[in-house]
């Protein structure tokens, strides 16, 4: 007996590019006149990252931080640990924080508390999806691509166990036991 998951789309790739647009805009009239040190959070947020960062027209530095939150499974882990650091001198900078998707809050709560404690001029947060309804601690982005139900994702970068991350497009996992 086998576990197959078939990926569902819930929003095109032509719908992502488009929200980018008006997410690059707000994000470019904000940080007018300022630079910008990116901070994406890998692996999930390595597409959005890619796309978004190409819609900037400030200068933006990139820099990358690695947080496990969870294994193998849907189900988070214990709390997230930082398991990748950032290279750059955050003293005086505009940090903009990355993430695929907030659910419970966890992943970015601990990447805030690591970035302040580095005394950036300012931290701001952008995640592409919000899953409103899994938060427990009451974090909320100061920028979103868009807000999901409480379903698992895939695709654009987001992954089941390490899959599905090269789907162009947003989707829900189907799933069904083959025999
Ligand atoms: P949080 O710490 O519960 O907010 O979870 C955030 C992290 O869990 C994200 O950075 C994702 O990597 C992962 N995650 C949460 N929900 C999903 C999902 O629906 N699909 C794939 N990954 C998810
Ligand atoms: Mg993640």
């Amino acid at each position: 007996m086998n576990n197959q998951a078939q990926p569902i789309e819930l929003l095109s790739a032509r719908r992502i590019a488009d929200r980018l647009k008006n997410l690059a805009q707000e994000i470019n009239q904000h940080y007018q006149g300022q630079e910008i040190l990116l901070v994406s959070i890998l692996d999930g947020a390595i597409i959005f990252t890619a796309d978004l960062l190409r819609l900037l027209k400030v200068p933006t530095q990139l820099d990358c931080l690695r947080i496990s939150s969870y294994g193998d499974s849907t189900s988070p882990e214990s709390p997230p640990r930082i398991t990748g650091s950032l290279k750059s001198d955050l003293q005086g900078r505009h940090v903009l924080l990355v993430d695929d998707i907030l659910d419970t809050g966890k992943t970015m709560e601990r990447a805030c508390v690591e970035i302040s404690s580095l005394n950036p001029q300012s931290l701001r947060t952008c995640v592409f999806l919000d899953k409103q309804e899994n938060r427990t601690n009451g974090f909320e982005a100061d920028w979103i691509g868009f807000s999901i139900p409480n379903e698992f994702v895939v695709g654009y970068g987001l992954d089941y166990a390490g899959r599905f991350r090269e789907l162009p497009y947003l989707a829900k996992l189907q799933t069904y036991e083959n025999t």
